[in-house]
């Protein structure tokens, strides 16, 4: 099963060089320098029957078993090995055709690659390898990407001064600074860097970052989640039947779940994006009701007024400041503007 993958990858690395070399007859392809044709002696025109022949005849001649001399049985087999290659080839009509159109289209080099590499790997790569390396190389992709998120968010924090001295707080209470008093005058670097990675160190320890910058969980890849998706659902059909049976039939109040999960839906927030909601934010959705649709479509629509009503002032302070700008009030003009 590996051997397809490893040439797939062999494939890619002559496609890099394909652009470099341009023959009628390209090496590794086909039957590589030489024409396939004359390998079998028959012609363009010969007709498969004919081919088949041929072949035979010359696979008995060059049969290594029929040769007797070390060097003899060598050539033989090399022979043989090339004969068996151009009737793959020929006797193939797809193949055959593909070859013909390298033959009449040298230049086309890189379209001779893909057309012989696609035959040669189609039918052997299995469709089940292909989706499992798709979602590994995916989750591969999702683990590293949120890595970096997470480091990058790190990376800021670190930077902003607020958090550098309540870091550097919480060393002092206890008690990581004392070692670095000790520094001297060749390990200041050293000291720098130890510092740098201890403040970093408390600020992940303390921090909580979350949303779409909290470090990654191995669960969160795709391959996890697909292995773990029966029991998400079998999770999801029991959370829905306890909802359907406990609120909308027996009509029992919702808890406070409850109403973050309708408010968090009302709002169109994912559960990493709620986590990274406030308590102040969800204080303010419980005063004003919100799991209730009437109230939200209110609130809603104060929000957007809201939104509105400061983005026109922000205009507005932006077009004095331009009026300002241009010499205020004592400002000239010259005809109409
Ligand atoms: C939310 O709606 C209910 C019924 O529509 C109403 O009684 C209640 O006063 C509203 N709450 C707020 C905070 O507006």
């Amino acid at each position: 099963m590996a051997a397809p993958v490893n040439r797939r990858w062999i494939f890619l690395i002559i496609c890099a060089s394909c652009f470099f070399t341009a023959h009628a007859f390209i090496e590794g392809l086909y039957c590589g320098v030489e024409n396939c044709y004359d390998v079998l002696g028959v012609t363009r025109d010969s007709e498969r029957s004919e081919i088949s022949k041929s072949y035979r005849q010359l696979a008995k001649k060059w049969h290594p078993d029929r040769h007797k001399k070390q060097e003899d049985k060598e050539k033989a087999s090399e022979m043989f090995q090339k004969i068996a290659t151009a009737y793959e080839i020929l006797k193939d009509d797809e193949q055959r055709s593909d070859y013909d159109y390298m033959l009449d289209n040298p230049d086309e080099y890189y379209a001779h690659y893909y057309y012989y590499y696609r035959r040669q790997m189609a039918p052997k790569v299995d469709v089940r390898i292909v989706i499992a390396v798709a979602i590994t190389v995916i989750s591969v992709i999702q683990y590293l990407g949120g890595l970096s998120n997470y480091n990058s968010a790190l990376n800021y924090l670190c930077k902003d001064q607020k958090y550098r001295m309540r870091a550097m707080d919480i060393a002092r209470t206890e008690g990581l600074l004392n070692n670095n008093k000790k520094k001297n005058r060749k390990g200041k670097e050293e000291a720098k860097e130890e510092e740098e990675a201890m403040i970093r160190k408390i600020i992940e320890e303390n921090m909580d970052i979350r949303g779409g910058y909290r470090k990654p969980k191995v669960t969160d890849v795709l391959w996890v989640q697909l292995v773990l998706l029966p029991y998400w659902l079998y999770k999801y059909v029991v959370w829905w039947l306890r909802w359907v049976y406990k609120f909308n039939i027996k009509g029992e109040e919702y808890g406070v779940e409850e109403k973050f999960h309708i408010i968090r839906k009302f709002l169109g927030l994912g559960q990493a994006q709620w986590e990274s909601v406030t308590e102040e934010d969800k204080a303010e959705y419980m005063d004003h009701e919100l799991w209730i649709k009437e109230n939200f479509t209110v609130w809603k629509e104060e929000k957007e007024e809201e939104m509105k009503r400061k983005l026109a002032e922000n205009n507005r302070y932006k077009m004095y400041r331009r009026y300002m700008k241009k010499g205020g009030a004592g400002q000239m003009t010259f005809g109409p503007e």
